[in-house]
């Protein structure tokens, strides 16, 4: 759904940054797609890329089973841009040479560059740059000259503009290097000619118009949980077919504080969508009862959904597609450290299973996208910052929050104590600086004092993290009178609450979530 706009492809070689890089093309406003290194050249021409970045990698060309490129890729007559690794493949199937180090070069460098290529268009003669490499390149290939050297690498930047491939040992894309959009804006417009410009409104009119095209008269019906991705795929689905999509939104009791509100507001009132609300809370918490296990709670809570969901979509006349909000991270294979072939694909639908068993076509209008890209897509649609901006909530819902026995009365004690939690942090203007916050409401009891009173009640936990994707997390530093002040009103508001924990644990060894 990229319309007219020409990929630059990202050529994954295991490297962590691979996204990274894929997203600071499309912040020079140009659309950019990744690739595992050894997809077929047939599928990379198919992708018509403009340019191609070759990633780093923790591989050695030297090593055993180092990842490669089909060599076919240097006669795409396209740039090449080779970052780290990447650089290095140059050297090792064009002619030159790569020195092999077991010690690894870590950290700032100052790069002194003379180019005259475009590449350095705007960047400081002498400017910081971000090094991580073992071997180096020690012989250039032929036709390529150095541009940019560090005081420990004589070939930090290389270039042979005749045939438009350009090696950096250094990493662009990351903020260490200050300048390194920059070098990536000059790749992609000067040395690609890149002329399109990829953004959320353009984005918003060509795939509305795919939309429009692919479903024809035709019925679609999504699951709107009203969190950002799922919320922005129904506006953008509505905006394209109006009443050909109808949303079901299941309220399955395991919602937070004001949520089943919130969304009946918003989509049907605001966004004059066809909405159905189930009101599902008694059978899911009947469901539930005497279930502890975390695998069976998420196996209960999904298969009851998909019940529920099957049952509100024979309603309908006939359904042709089932919409969802899949992202591009959900969708795009991981290499492998190793240079093995793809690891881990991340998939986590609530509705897993359900396009193949009631037989409907899928429609994943935000496949392309980043989750910062599907919110500034939100905006653009008009959706509320509350959703916009909202921290993502599992599909299982509290019923993972609340560990060990799930009931009315537990869910209702950490919908308070998860509100109050969630207001501390916006009044003190720190919701968006997290990834996401949460309460968990423990197992155990513990004895306090309030009044006079000695109590024996719940405890909880609290959890706010930061991260890029959810693949991996770190706790948030809170400002202490932040957690105190929640502490407080927790143990003053919430009935049943007399002690609060802060979770300090990052992910790994922990998930985001308890359960
Ligand atoms: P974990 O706990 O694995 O979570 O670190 C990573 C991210 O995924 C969310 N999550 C889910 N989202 N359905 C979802 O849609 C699920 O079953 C589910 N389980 C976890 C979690 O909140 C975090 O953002």
């Amino acid at each position: 759904m990229q319309g007219e706009a020409k990929p630059v492809v990202v050529l994954d070689f295991g490297a962590q940054y691979s996204k990274l890089i894929a997203r600071r093309v499309r912040e020079v406003g140009v659309f950019s797609l990744i690739m595992p290194f050894d997809t077929p050249i047939d599928e990379i021409k198919a992708a018509q890329p403009e340019g191609i970045i070759f990633s780093g990698g923790p591989a050695s060309v030297h090593g055993n089973g180092a990842p490669l490129p089909d060599s076919e890729v240097f006669k795409l007559g396209v740039p090449i841009l080779g970052i780290c690794y990447g650089t290095q493949i140059f050297a090792h199937l064009l002619g030159g040479e790569v020195q092999r180090s077991d010690k690894r070069e870590y950290g700032f460098a100052h790069l002194r560059h003379s180019d005259k290529t475009g590449l350095f268009d705007d960047v400081d003669e002498n400017t910081q740059v971000w090094m991580s490499h073992g071997d180096a390149i020690s012989r250039l290939p032929e036709g390529f000259s150095t541009i940019g050297e560090t005081e420990n690498c004589p070939h930090a930047a290389i270039a042979n503009t005749e045939s438009g491939f350009y090696g950096l040992q250094f990493h662009p894309e990351v903020v260490h290097t200050p300048q390194g959009t920059a070098i990536i804006r000059n790749f992609v417009r000067k040395v690609c000619g890149c002329t399109h410009d990829w953004n959320m409104g353009s984005f918003a009119e060509s795939s509305t118009q795919a939309i429009k095209e692919l479903v024809g008269d035709r019925q679609v019906i999504c699951g709107l949980s009203g969190g950002v991705d799922s919320s922005v795929a129904s506006v953008l689905i509505h905006n394209a077919i109006g009443d050909n999509l109808t949303c079901v939104f299941v309220n399955n009791g395991l919602m937070r504080d004001g949520e089943t509100e919130l969304v009946q507001k918003v989509f049907r009132d605001n966004f004059h969508i066809d909405l159905r609300y189930v009101d599902a809370e008694e059978r899911f918490l009947t469901a539930l009862t005497g279930i502890s296990d975390p695998e069976i709670k998420r196996k209960t809570i999904g298969r009851l959904f998909i019940e529920v969901f099957e049952e509100e979509a024979a309603k309908l006349e006939k359904v042709d597609f089932l919409a969802q909000g899949t992202l591009y991270p959900d969708v795009i294979e991981s290499v492998s450290a190793t240079g093995g072939p793809s690891v881990t694909i991340k998939s986590h639908h609530n509705v897993g299973g359900l396009p193949e068993k009631m037989n409907l076509e899928l429609l994943e209008p935000l496949k392309e996208l980043f989750k910062d890209e599907v919110r500034v897509l939100g905006k653009e649609l008009g959706l509320p910052d509350e959703i916009v901006w909202r921290h993502p909530f599992p599909g299982p819902g509290l019923g993972v929050r609340c560990i060990g026995a799930v009931n009315k009365e537990r869910l209702d004690t950490l919908r308070v104590a998860d509100s109050i939690f969630i207001d501390e942090i916006k009044k003190a203007g720190l919701y968006r600086d997290i990834w996401q916050a949460l309460v968990c409401l423990l197992p155990v009891r513990s004895v306090g004092v309030q009044g006079d009173e000695r109590t024996y009640e719940e405890v909880c936990s609290l959890r706010a993290v930061t991260s890029e994707d959810a693949m991996t997390a770190d706790w948030f530093r809170f400002p202490s009178e932040v957690l105190q002040r929640t502490a407080n009103r927790i143990c003053n508001e919430v009935k049943h609450i007399n002690r609060v924990l802060y979770d300090v644990t990052s992910k790994p060894p922990g998930t985001i979530e308890w359960e």
